[in-house]
């Protein structure tokens, strides 16, 4: 039962929760670790936090792994040849992010002798490192005083202050409070023990209030509503743009591939040939704008959400005896599609056509 008096929030009711329910996390020195002495890796940190932003921890995970098996250092990192670390990104989504990445790391081991700096001010004049990076390496790596916001951390404060102001007019809001709560002893610990909060207690559907360390200073639990929280502003219909992909492949098992320009969306990662995208009902969608005439037959629709518009690629296959010379692409085994820089589309589009493109060699 929830009192209908509130208590003031408090770090400490949500530290000691964290101290007993905290995740284990690859990248994280968990309360346990730190009482033995481990100190955190901001390199470790500032890659997860980075690979975090927008996909889900489960999904991070491996990505994780295999980039610091690869590259276990900035300095490694930064010395990596830019295909190398796209390809190992490829289907984390948002490349610009990856892109920025590797300007991190150059501008850390260039200009920073391998050392990240070590308050929000410093880092924010890292490239690629925005407002939330740089309160999260600045609390979690360095223990700074830093105000750490992503989704999980506005699910928890809207509710536990019942902000009824929508994202984004809310968030000076939503950050002010959780800068008052955040405490000047392990405000790195403080901001992981929100977003676990917000990922396994206050979560967006049936939150598990009676387990909440802020049950008792939870507006929106005591007006019996915290799934209200935060408020939506009304959602507005993505544009959708349409466009045709090709997948040729030889009697030898060879795909044509083309790397796309690297500017702009998807910038230099390596794709099969399209189309443009086009919103306009008369664009170019057919085979007229394959990569060379032959018979090309329709293999299905394919789509995919980005941030600003709906994809729908239709999708056109041919089998032909052997590689024809192409400007501007190569010619690559589809037994060796998994070590190129195929973002999450070229993949769909590509599996539409050879459904076990992506299957390991025993299940193929
Ligand atoms: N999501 C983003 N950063 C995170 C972190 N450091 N711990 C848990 N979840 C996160």
């Amino acid at each position: 039962m929830t009192s209908t008096t509130l208590i003031a929030p408090s770090a400490k009711a949500l530290l000691d929760w964290y101290d007993r329910h905290h995740r284990d996390l690859p990248w994280r020195v968990s309360p346990p670790m730190a009482a033995r002495g481990i100190k955190a890796d901001p390199y470790r940190v500032w890659l997860s936090e980075v690979m975090l932003q927008q996909t889900t921890v489960q999904a991070v995970k491996p990505y994780f792994a295999n980039f610091l098996a690869r590259w276990p250092t900035v300095k490694d990192l930064a010395a990596a040849p830019s295909e190398d670390v796209m390809a190992a990104w490829a289907g984390l989504g948002y490349y610009a992010r990856a892109r920025n990445l590797k300007k991190c790391a150059e501008a850390v081991a260039a200009g920073h002798a391998g050392i990240f700096p070590d308050t929000e001010e410093g880092l924010k004049s890292l490239p690629g490192i925005g407002d939330y990076t740089a309160a999260a390496v600045a609390a979690i790596a360095f223990n700074r005083q830093a105000a750490v916001m992503d989704g999980n951390v506005e699910r928890v404060v809207s509710r536990l202050y019942a902000i009824a102001t929508p994202v984004p007019a809310g968030k000076p809001l939503m950050k002010h409070k959780v800068a008052l709560l955040t405490p000047a002893d392990r405000p790195g610990d403080f901001a992981q023990a929100m977003m676990d909060l917000g990922a396994t207690i206050c979560t967006p559907k049936r939150p598990a209030c009676s387990l909440c360390p802020f049950r008792d200073a939870c507006e929106a639990l005591r007006v019996h509503d915290p799934e209200k929280f935060p408020v939506k502003a009304a959602k507005k219909d993505k544009p959708v743009r349409v466009g045709a992909a090709f997948i040729a492949v030889t009697a030898d098992g060879e795909i044509l591939l083309k790397k796309r320009v690297e500017s702009g969306l998807l910038g230099g990662m390596t794709e099969v040939p399209t189309t443009g995208w086009t919103a306009r009902i008369d664009g170019a969608t057919g085979t007229d704008a394959a990569p060379f005439a032959a018979d090309w037959q329709a293999s299905g629709t394919v789509t995919h959400v980005f941030t600003h518009f709906e994809l729908r690629l239709s999708i056109y296959r041919v089998a032909i005896a052997d590689p024809i010379e192409i400007n501007d692409g190569w010619w690559e085994p589809v037994t060796n599609l998994e070590a190129q820089a195929l973002p999450t589309i070229m993949k769909k589009a590509i599996a539409a056509a050879i459904p076990l493109a992506f299957k390991s060699a025993k299940e193929r």
